[in-house]
This record gives structure tokens, C-alpha cells and sequence, in this order.
């Protein structure tokens, strides 16, 4: 069987390593890295168009998608209207990461728990908001934002800054049209994906990520700097409620929407003293959570991806190592 892994991050190296294991498939990888080149075939190739072509010439059996920017561009339906196989959410589903806008106004209506939040489409009246209220917010851009979109504003100059940057210096594009403005929630963060296949959920083992560029936590933000596999302190109880209340309540509105989401469903969340809120759903592995999630993983990945694609999830028993794993970006 041929597959392809398109991305060149540490995550599709953990991906490609991960599949290697399964001695009956051949691995290929656009673009790739010099450490993927260790399990798989790499070819530059970048725009989705070139990689259709591809995957066509070389009879590519299943597609596996990396990166977010794909999905939202609709990468699942190119391949699908072309009779190939693609692991990962059609773009109507992908807006769950495409759009803050739409994921924040799904959780409103389904009760999915997550900061309340104001939506506003031109800067003058997210600046009237800010003048208005007295606390600290995150002002988010809808679309994407290569994962820069989220600005934490503890002052009101903070708030200024950030509606000024995203709406009318429009440094993410047209990503900033439209802007969250959600409450500051204060608690620990945790990284929870999950394997759906349209109608059964199946947690992975949870994550956390360290965000800080430098050593000792301090520094900018970054998509993380290393992972650790399970999350400290994320008991049974609250993988039970995020389950539950979180990760399956949102395919049932998306199924009550009438999206069909396949693929994995990632929510980046807040561990508040209320209990855990959502921060972002994303659509794809996480970056570098997937690199200790995958260490712990016993089955063989490609079955996983297959059941999914089939909507057999639910007869796959899917187990994990009672072991812990580290991930460290260098
Ligand atoms: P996002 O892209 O929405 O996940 O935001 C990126 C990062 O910003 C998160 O991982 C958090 O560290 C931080 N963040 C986002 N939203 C909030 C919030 N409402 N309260 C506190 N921190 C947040
Ligand atoms: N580690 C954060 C992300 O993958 O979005």
C-alpha cells in the first residue's frame, strides 16, 4: 500500500516513523525533511494542485494531511472528487480551526463550554467594547494566523494594539476581517486530539505542550517547544467531562449541522477552577503534542487511519503504552 504524508514538521516525521512499522507500505512525503528521508521517498512539492497530480501519477493509496493550511483550503475534496483517499476533515469541517468565528459561535449554540466572547467585523467597535469593559481579554483573528492569531491583551493599550494590528494594519491578512474578542481564563493548559470517524470519537492519550521560545518557560510564544505525554495533573474525571461535554458534543453539532467530521478532532483547552473550557479546536495532529502521542501509541497507525476513512472506527480497539514520553524541539 502507498502513502503519503504531506508536511515537513517534526509531527509528519513522528507520523512517517510511526507508519514505518507497518512493513507493507511504502511512505512517500512532500516536502519532507532530512529525517523523514530516513522512512519515506520526499518530492518538493507544495501547492495542492502539484500534490493531486502526484498522487495521482504514483497511485497513492491514502493521503495523510500535516498542516492545518491544507484542510482549510480544501485539500480532503480536491483529492475526493479525484477518487483518492485523504485523512483529514473536507474544508467545510476544517473551519472548526479555519474560522474563530464559526468555532466559537458552534460552541455557543451547542453549550460547549469555552470563554464568552464578542464578535466584531470592523476595528471602531472592538475598540468601543475595549473602552467599555474593565478586565483582561484575548483578541483573536478568525482565520489563520500560522498559530500567531491569538494575542493575550492584560491592558486596554494591549487590546488597542492588538485590534490595530489584526483589523486595519491587517498583519494576518484577511484573517483579521473579523476578530474575537473572548475573555483571559486563568488555569493550566492540555492538549486533548482524538481520532473521529464521523460518528465514533476515540481520545488519544492527553498532551501538553510548552509554548515559551526559551529555557525555564520565559520568551515569546511559540507553536511549542516540547511536549509531554499525559498531561500532568489532567485526572480521569476531567478527560471524562472533556469528553463528554467537549470532544463529543462537538461532532454531534457538527453532525446536527449537517458536517460530517473525519479525520482528528484536537482541542487546545483551558483547566479553569470552573472546569475545562475550549481555547481552539484545530483539525490536525498537534505540533510537537503528536510526537509524544505517537511514542505511546501501540497499534499500527495506518489501521487506525483506514477505520477512520471507512467510518469503522468503532472496531478498532485501540491501546496505549501506561509508559510517559517527552518531546524537546532543538
Ligand atoms: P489559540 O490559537 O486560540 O489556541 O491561542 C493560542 C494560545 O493563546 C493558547 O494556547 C493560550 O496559551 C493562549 N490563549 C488563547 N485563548 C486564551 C484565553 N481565552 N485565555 C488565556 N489564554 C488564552
Ligand atoms: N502545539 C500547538 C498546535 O499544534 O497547535
Amino acid at each position: 500500500m502507498k502513502i503519503l504524508v504531506i508536511g515537513r514538521g517534526g509531527r509528519e516525521h513522528a507520523l512517517v516513523w510511526k507508519l514505518a512499522f507497518n512493513k507493507n507500505v511504502s511512505i512517500y512525503c512532500v516536502p519532507g525533511n532530512g529525517g523523514i528521508e530516513e522512512n519515506a521517498r520526499c518530492f518538493q512539492l507544495n501547492r495542492i494542485d502539484q500534490i493531486l497530480d502526484f498522487a495521482l501519477r504514483e497511485k497513492i493509496d491514502i493521503t495523510i494531511v500535516g498542516p492545518e493550511n491544507y484542510l482549510v483550503d480544501g485539500i480532503a475534496d480536491k483529492f475526493e472528487e479525484r477518487g483518492l483517499r485523504v485523512f483529514g476533515p473536507r474544508k467545510q469541517a476544517a473551519l472548526v480551526e479555519g474560522s474563530k468565528v464559526f468555532a466559537k459561535i458552534l460552541m455557543a449554540k451547542y453549550g460547549i463550554p469555552t470563554a464568552s466572547f464578542k464578535i466584531f467585523d470592523d476595528p471602531d467597535s472592538a475598540e468601543k467594547y475595549i473602552s467599555e469593559i474593565d478586565k483582561p481579554v484575548v483578541v483573536k483573528a478568525d482565520g489563520l494566523a500560522a498559530g500567531k492569531g491569538a494575542i493575550v491583551a492584560r491592558t486596554k493599550k494591549d487590546a488597542f494594539k492588538a485590534i490595530d494590528s489584526l483589523m486595519r494594519k491587517k498583519i494576518f491578512k484577511e484573517a483579521g476581517d473579523k476578530v474575537v474578542i473572548e475573555d483571559f481564563l486563568e488555569g493550566f493548559e492540555v492538549s486533548a486530539l482524538a481520532f473521529c470517524d464521523g460518528k465514533t470519537i476515540v481520545p488519544m492519550l492527553s498532551s501538553m505542550d510548552y509554548k515559551r521560545a526559551y529555557d525555564g518557560n520565559k520568551g515569546p510564544n511559540t507553536g511549542g517547544m516540547g511536549s509531554v505525554t499525559p498531561a500532568p495533573h489532567y485526572t480521569d474525571e476531567l478527560s471524562d467531562f472533556v469528553y463528554r461535554k467537549i470532544m463529543f458534543k462537538m461532532v454531534e453539532a457538527l453532525q446536527k449541522e449537517d458536517i460530517e467530521y473525519k479525520g482528528i478532532l484536537y482541542a487546545g483547552l483551558m483547566i479553569t477552577k470552573d472546569g475545562p473550557k475550549v481555547l481552539e479546536f484545530n483539525c490536525r495532529f498537534g505540533d510537537p503534542e503528536t510526537q509524544s502521542i505517537l511514542l505511546l501509541l501501540e497499534n499500527d497507525l495506518l489501521e487506525i487511519v483506514q477505520s477512520v476513512i471507512e467510518g469503522e472506527l468503532s472496531k478498532v480497539k485501540i491501546s496505549w503504552s501506561d509508559e510517559k514520553a517527552v518531546c524537546l524541539v532543538i
